[in-house]
């Protein structure tokens, strides 16, 4: 699919035929797919949120080769917002990376990153979507249940085992079944 077209799809007019985000358009900004140019911003961002311990760091070559999974929101050349989708089996995806630039959070831009997320894996055909969070509130808002890490072996084996946090790991493991929900209004 081309850039244009995932653009269009994810900016909610081509799969559900639902306005774009009021929201997103009062602040004059739409959700769009990542580009080699917005590494460097999204790096930026995510370092903000590690650099705290809220978010896993993630390395420059990581985010190239990683770059086709992330939604980002831009506004005066400033990446401001950005949010990724990793399949890990035909079942399972995450949602990774999220992250909100401070002056621009509790306006709507998180939660509508995660639903554009939620539209990419439920079009993919995915049935299930996590996040590893310590803002389990908000994605519960989104549908998602917290579950014990038991229930994503694929995820511990595949991933975490390789984590410097692997053996005291905090985050709450949250999931969203979706062939029985919803996307959210
Ligand atoms: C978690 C995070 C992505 C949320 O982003 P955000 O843009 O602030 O999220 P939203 O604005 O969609 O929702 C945040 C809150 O604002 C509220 N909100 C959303 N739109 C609103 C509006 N227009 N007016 C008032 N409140 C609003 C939501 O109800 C939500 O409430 P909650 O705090 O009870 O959950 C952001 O805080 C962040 O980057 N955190 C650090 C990294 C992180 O923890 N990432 C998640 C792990 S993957």
């Amino acid at each position: 699919m081309s850039i244009q077209a995932r653009s269009a799809q994810v900016s909610g007019q081509v799969l559900d035929g639902a306005p774009v985000a009021e929201q997103l358009s009062e602040l004059g900004v739409s959700i769009r797919p990542a580009r080699l140019t917005d590494v460097a911003g999204i790096h930026a961002l995510l370092k903000q949120f590690s650099n705290r311990q809220l978010l896993l760091p993630r390395s420059r070559s990581d985010l190239y080769q990683r770059v086709r999974e992330f939604l980002v929101v831009e506004t005066h050349g400033s990446i401001i917002a950005c949010g990724a989708l990793q399949v890990f089996t035909a079942q399972l995806g995450e949602v990774r990376s999220l992250a909100v630039a401070p002056p621009y959070s509790n306006r709507g831009l998180g939660r509508q990153l995660v639903r554009r997320l939620e539209r990419e894996a439920r079009a993919l055909g995915l049935s299930r979507l996590m996040a590893l969070t310590y803002r389990v509130g908000f994605f519960h808002q989104l549908g998602f249940k917290t579950v014990s890490m038991k229930e994503l072996p694929e995820k511990v084996w595949g991933v975490c085992i390789n984590c410097p946090k692997f053996r005291n790991c905090d985050e709450i493991a949250v999931l969203k079944n979706l062939h029985s929900t919803k996307l959210p209004l």
